[in-house]
């Protein structure tokens, strides 16, 4: 019994630390950029380079350093026509407030199509749109085949 109960929570700590050590979000800048996005591990480094762009056409983005991150997916569109003027994927620091931020004057008729944080490895989705595996269903039925074979 201790020893079931001490493999699981192993098990546990084991993937909470990896959850928390090492976000993976995918990264692009723009529209052309997205059609290729990079995946990203966060750091306090990736996160800035994404304020500095949200900074482009967004008034107060706050300069921070956070030790934990989101991730990102953010598109604005033409209103008249719903071509991407503008699209931003990348790790993000929480405090930021990225879907809540206001656009500088030049750039307010954007449309705002699409704008998600979320914290878990890769969920701001490729742009592109391709499946990939995620991480979550590999660790999950790692938990359940061990969990069913614990209290079995
Ligand atoms: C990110 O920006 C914050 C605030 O300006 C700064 O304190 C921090 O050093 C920067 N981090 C990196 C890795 O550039
Ligand atoms: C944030 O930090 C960068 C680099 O350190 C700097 O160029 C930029 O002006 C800062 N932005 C604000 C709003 O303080
Ligand atoms: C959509 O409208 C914008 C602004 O009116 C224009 O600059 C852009 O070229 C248009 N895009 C397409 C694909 O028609």
């Amino acid at each position: 019994m201790m020893s079931k109960s001490l493999c699981f929570s192993l098990l546990i700590a084991v993937v909470c630390v990896q959850l928390a050590n090492s976000l993976t979000c995918y990264t692009c800048i723009n529209a052309n950029d997205c059609k290729s996005a990079r995946k990203t591990t966060c750091t306090n480094d990736a996160a800035n380079e994404t304020s500095y762009y949200l900074g482009v056409y967004h008034q107060n983005v706050r300069n921070l350093s956070s030790y934990r991150f989101d991730c990102m997916a953010l598109k604005y569109t033409f209103p008249n026509n719903n071509s991407i003027t503008h699209q931003l994927h990348g790790c993000i620091h929480p405090d930021v407030n990225a879907c809540n931020l206001v656009l500088k004057p030049e750039f307010s008729s954007w449309r705002k199509a699409k704008c998600t944080v979320c914290s878990g490895d890769k969920c701001n989705k490729n742009p592109a749109g391709k499946m990939s595996s995620s991480h979550y269903t590999i660790v999950a039925t790692v938990l359940a085949l061990t969990l069913a074979k614990i209290y079995a």
